[in-house]
């Protein structure tokens, strides 16, 4: 076994967000609940359900209110969910729809940041603190998208993630998730960033967001663990990407997460076979390519 890494991962599974945007054809309100109760079934605990954006910047996701409302009235004593927001205003239907917690997202990137949200840092960072200073009943997440690489300016540097990060803590944030928004990094560059906000940042809960563009997801996450990470968020059949990110793929697949730690004796509480049934669900529903390996592999009885 490698050596050094945690007992226990916590997952979060953001398909029913980062993966569902992604997607054209509109997927039927109950079909969205019926995955979200099928992951449940599988043991995830902590969910990214929906997000309360434009609906002419998503229109995926215009029914983000039902879906917490009847997620939320079922299982809102079993599960977190949270919700990702723009600015105030998405905070405060997400309060409205009865969530608790918020993923705030701003680009490490000043260009993605304009393309994502078209905000300025500085306008993201005021939204932040209004949002903080008028929901104080709210835990406010904030995920650093293009913490790696972005699109348009090439690599991120350690100093801008950790520039950003530093007026973020100030706000009082206590959770940061640093997102490969575009799925380019690699071990090394994960390790890298991973080490450095944890010994900057002590008190702040890191997690990781790994899209698996060019395969590096699992890599990745190794390294991630290796550094002390033990949050991640994956997305159940490897749906995913980011419509304002040109050639953003998906997500590292929370089936193959499961499948890998399950294999290392690293516990997650989620049963590899009950999501392959969530895969097939999703086959059924969405209109999208199913990107894990798991899913079109076979599963030996005799490997169990
Ligand atoms: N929820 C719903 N609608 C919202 C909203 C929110 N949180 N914030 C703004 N809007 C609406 C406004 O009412 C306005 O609607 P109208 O055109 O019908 O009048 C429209 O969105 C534009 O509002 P404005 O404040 O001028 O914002 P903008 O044009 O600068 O857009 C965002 C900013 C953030 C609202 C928009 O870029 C967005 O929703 N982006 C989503 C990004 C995303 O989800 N990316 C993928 C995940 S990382
Ligand atoms: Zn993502």
């Amino acid at each position: 076994m490698v050596k050094q890494l945690p007992a226990k991962v916590e997952i979060t599974e953001v398909g029913p967000r980062d993966g569902f945007q992604n997607v054209k054809t509109f997927i039927p309100t109950a079909d969205k609940v019926a995955i979200i109760e099928g992951l449940i079934a599988a043991g995830l605990k902590k969910f990214e359900l929906t997000s309360f954006v434009s609906p002419k910047a998503i229109p995926q996701l215009a029914d983000a209110a039902e879906v917490c409302r009847t997620i939320l009235a079922k299982y809102g004593d079993q599960i977190q969910g949270s919700a990702l927001v723009p600015n105030l205003r998405g905070a405060q239907s997400a309060w409205d729809a009865g969530i608790r917690e918020v993923a705030c997202v701003i680009s490490v990137s000043a260009s993605h940041n304009r393309a994502n949200i078209n905000r300025t840092h500085d306008e993201s960072l005021a939204d932040l603190a209004k949002m903080i200073e008028s929901l104080p009943g709210m835990t406010v997440r904030v995920d650093l998208a293009t913490a790696f690489a972005c699109p348009f300016e090439g690599w991120t540097s350690l100093d801008a993630v950790g520039i950003l990060a530093e007026k973020i803590q100030k706000l009082g944030v206590t959770k940061i998730v640093l997102a490969d928004t575009i799925g380019v990094a690699t071990p090394d560059r994960v390790h890298a960033l991973s080490a450095y906000m944890r010994q900057r940042f002590p008190k702040i809960d890191l997690a990781l967001h790994l899209h698996d563009t060019r395969g590096m997801g699992l890599s990745n996450t190794l390294a991630g663990l290796m550094a002390g990470i033990t949050t991640f968020e994956t997305s159940i059949a490897g749906l995913g990407g980011c419509p304002f990110a040109p050639g953003a793929a998906g997500n590292t697949a929370t089936e193959d997460m499961v499948n890998m730690l399950r294999d290392m004796n690293i516990a997650t509480g989620v049963s590899r076979e009950k999501l392959i049934d969530v895969v097939a669900l999703v086959g059924e529903k969405v209109d999208a390519p199913i990107n894990s390996h798991l899913a079109k592999a076979k599963l030996y009885e005799c490997l169990n």
